[in-house]
């Protein structure tokens, strides 16, 4: 869109999320409405939110059963002292959310947002040790490539060293190991690759000593590595290693809960049940910030105590499950168990897929990856040899332009592009959606 004077003016007045305000003078959007499937500028330009704004707006944007029972919510109350109790829709949330999690992870904590919700697992992993008579636990393990959160100790956890090594020195006690996907092309397949990366988990809590490592924090479907799904394998072998050397497996869903890859939670794909999950972003509807870490009940126990023995979790935020969050979560989960969501993002999510392999015909295509309707594309400047684009001529840089001037928003990075319609989209609209797709490839494909 064509940014006003006013408009740049006051953009250079602010920080756009990890952009540069030069750039988003330039192609940046204002954006004033947004319904449903779309949203639009202030030019009344149309756009089509193929990733429901950043993997939030799951439901499309202010589904109206959202906005209904956060109108109820606001009738009734707003705000409540958060070191004196909670409200009465904050219980009944943490009950709707409890029949969700997987197991009996359903101990749960009400948060604004997924960075809060990582920062209150790495806290609550800690004390929990701490009180179990293992203090000496305290190092987390996460991978190379991931995203876990922009506050100290997430942003120190995630992989990707562009949006770490700007605030270093980092939070202590990290640690590091690779993503599957960067040692892909060493062995003969994904499996093998998946393995040899499970298994350098494990050589690393041995190699630290398992007596200092608190926990191992993954994503079940990684976005900031290009939509990277690792194997069933992968997961259960982690499992494992936790159960043995007594760490806490803990799965950021923050992105890929809730129903988006055509399961509550991702981590049933792999048939797993971690000890702490958090989640966020699709929770909220769209329509409210909201975070949580919902952990094993067990666990939980740890902190229950006499109140002068100091036990409770020594940890909370002002916003943290208050009762619009709690009516806004509520109504997004009625929705999809009312509505079969999950069955949908699996039925939609095979459609959707299959209309992307089309996109294969302009050879510039390595993989489709993802599950129900979270997928995302790899960008290769030779399929056959899988070559990538050079550095000064990346295909996704010219396909962030070109698919905004076409209307259209989706999460594009350099090698890659990532779609998330949401879950009121019908085949129709995929269709439209692969037609926007197509066309901005191709005048991307045209400019490098
Ligand atoms: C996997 C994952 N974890 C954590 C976060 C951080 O969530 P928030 O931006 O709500 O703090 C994100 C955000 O993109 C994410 O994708």
């Amino acid at each position: 869109m064509k940014l006003t004077e006013r408009q740049k003016e006051l953009i250079g007045k602010t920080f756009i999320d990890f952009q540069q305000t030069s750039y988003m003078q330039e192609h940046g959007v204002v954006f004033n409405r947004a319904e449903g499937l779309y949203c639009w500028d202030t030019n009344g330009k149309r756009y089509f939110d193929a990733v429901g704004g950043v993997y939030v707006a799951t439901l499309g944007h202010r589904h109206p059963e959202i906005l209904d029972a956060m109108r109820k919510q606001m009738e009734k109350s707003i705000f409540v002292p958060p070191l004196h109790g909670i409200s009465d829709t904050g219980l009944e949330f943490i009950e709707k959310m409890g029949s969700i999690t997987p197991g009996n992870v359903n101990f749960i904590k009400g948060f604004s947002g997924g960075s809060e919700a990582n920062e209150a697992a790495f806290k609550f992993v800690r004390q929990y040790y701490k009180q179990t008579d293992r203090p000496t636990k305290y190092k987390f393990i996460s991978m190379y490539l991931s995203y876990h959160g922009a506050t100290m100790a997430a942003a120190t956890a995630s992989g990707g060293s562009e949006r770490r090594t700007k605030f270093e020195p980092q939070v202590g006690g990290f640690l590091k190991v690779p993503n599957p996907l960067q040692f892909r092309d060493r062995f003969a397949d994904w499996e093998e690759a998946n393995k040899f990366c499970a298994d350098w988990i494990e050589e690393v809590i041995v190699n630290e000593n398992p007596d200092t490592i608190a926990g191992v924090l993954l994503e079940p479907i990684c976005n900031t590595a290009g939509i990277v799904k690792p194997t069933t394998e992968f997961f259960q072998r982690v499992r494992k290693t936790c159960d043995n050397h007594n760490v806490a497996l803990i799965l950021d869903e923050v992105l890929t809960g809730i129903a988006k890859t055509g399961r509550m939670f991702a981590s049933e794909i792999f048939g797993i049940v971690p000890d702490v999950l958090t989640t966020g972003k699709g929770l909220s509807g769209g329509v409210y910030p909201m975070g949580v870490m919902a952990a094993r009940e067990d666990m939980a126990q740890a902190f229950i105590g006499k109140p002068e023995e100091g036990l409770q979790f020594g940890h909370g935020h002002t916003w943290a499950g208050n009762p619009l969050a709690g009516a806004v979560g509520i109504a997004t989960i009625d929705i999809i168990q009312k509505y079969n969501l999950c069955e949908k993002a699996r039925s939609l999510g095979d459609y959707l897929n299959k209309k992307l392999e089309q996109l294969k015909k302009y050879g510039c295509i390595r993989e489709i990856r993802g599950s129900g309707v979270l997928r995302g594309v790899e960008l290769v400047k030779d399929p056959q040899t899988n070559e990538p684009f050079p550095k000064k001529s990346k295909l996704g840089d010219a396909l962030k332009i070109t698919s905004v001037d076409n209307g259209l928003i989706m999460r594009v990075d350099r090698d890659w592009f990532a779609v998330c319609p949401p879950l009121i989209a019908e085949k129709k609209d995929i269709d439209e959606l692969y037609d926007l797709i197509e066309q901005s490839l191709k005048k991307a494909l045209d400019m490098i």
